[in-house]
């Protein structure tokens, strides 16, 4: 049995942080739900860590359900989370509500995360209406990159604060059962998570959120573009691999790789037939 959303938000009441972290492939979301993660996000981030694009921008639903249905199937414990990629929910409400059903039928998510806080209300409301759980996305919404004019920190003014707080207000009115809260400052953040009941998530939004995600790639040190400033690396796993594939290069090279004892054998009485 996956875990549900009822738990997540459960959570929130027992003030007992919410971890989650994203996964786009077989291997990795099953280290990752062995790990004990509860929730895992198929984030359109896929587009830059995975598939080497600038922005989230150029993923399309149908890389995203590809990518998902390889997560779905390597989980079986974890609740899974699609995020809905650029335009797959800006378009109309029948767009938003038919390309959310696709993760939850087609790829076998659990739920699906949008970007948006008001505009996207009324796109939200019908997804749930139909059953499918939704995440909201407020702050920094990657999707909208050249509309902010970068991938920045948001809401550091008292209006842009004012606006948060009422997309969050409208988010949870709509029916989310939680919100990320990406690079916004951390006691506006703080404030959000006091002011909603639905858990708050957060990624460069501090402390006081009720639960955090991060980007794998990030945290494990393998894409080596830029490291935002909010991940914390826990391992360099690029510095590990650039050695192991040098010295899979050198031994190939030399003839060290591959002996023997790395290879199959035939029946010697086959050999000596062949031989004659
Ligand atoms: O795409 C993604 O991975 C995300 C996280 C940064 C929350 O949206």
């Amino acid at each position: 049995m996956r875990v549900t959303i009822n738990q997540i938000k459960e959570m929130k009441q027992k003030g007992e942080k919410i971890v989650m972290l994203t996964s786009y492939d077989y291997s990795t979301a099953k280290l990752v739900e062995d790990v004990g993660i509860p929730m895992i996000l198929v984030g359109d981030s896929l587009g830059m860590v995975v598939l080497g694009y600038e922005t989230p921008i150029p993923v399309t639903m149908d890389v995203m359900i590809h990518h998902t249905k390889a997560v779905v199937r390597g989980t079986s414990q974890a609740l899974i989370v699609g995020d809905m990629p650029f335009m797959a929910y800006h378009v109309s409400v029948e767009d938003a509500m038919r390309n959310a059903a696709r993760f939850i039928q087609e790829a076998g998510a659990q739920a699906v995360k949008l970007e948006g806080g008001v505009t996207v209300a009324d796109k939200v409301k019908r997804i749930v209406e139909c059953g499918i759980p939704v995440m909201g996305h407020l702050g920094l919404t990657p999707q909208s990159v050249h509309q902010l004019g970068g991938l920045k920190v948001q809401a550091k003014s008292l209006d842009a604060a004012r606006k948060l707080i009422e997309d969050a207000q409208a988010l949870e009115q709509a029916g989310v059962f939680s919100i990320v809260l990406e690079a916004i400052p951390y006691k506006l953040a703080g404030l959000v998570t006091q002011k909603v009941s639905v858990p708050t998530i957060g990624i460069g939004a501090g402390p006081y959120c009720d639960g955090q995600v991060q980007i794998i790639n990030d945290i494990l040190g393998s894409f080596t573009e830029f490291v935002p400033k909010h991940a914390k690396q826990y391992a360099k796993l690029a510095d590990i691999m650039s050695s192991a594939v040098t010295e899979y290069y050198n031994e190939v090279k030399s003839g060290k790789f591959p002996t023997e004892k790395h290879s199959f054998i035939i029946d010697e009485a086959v050999l000596a037939e062949l031989g004659k």
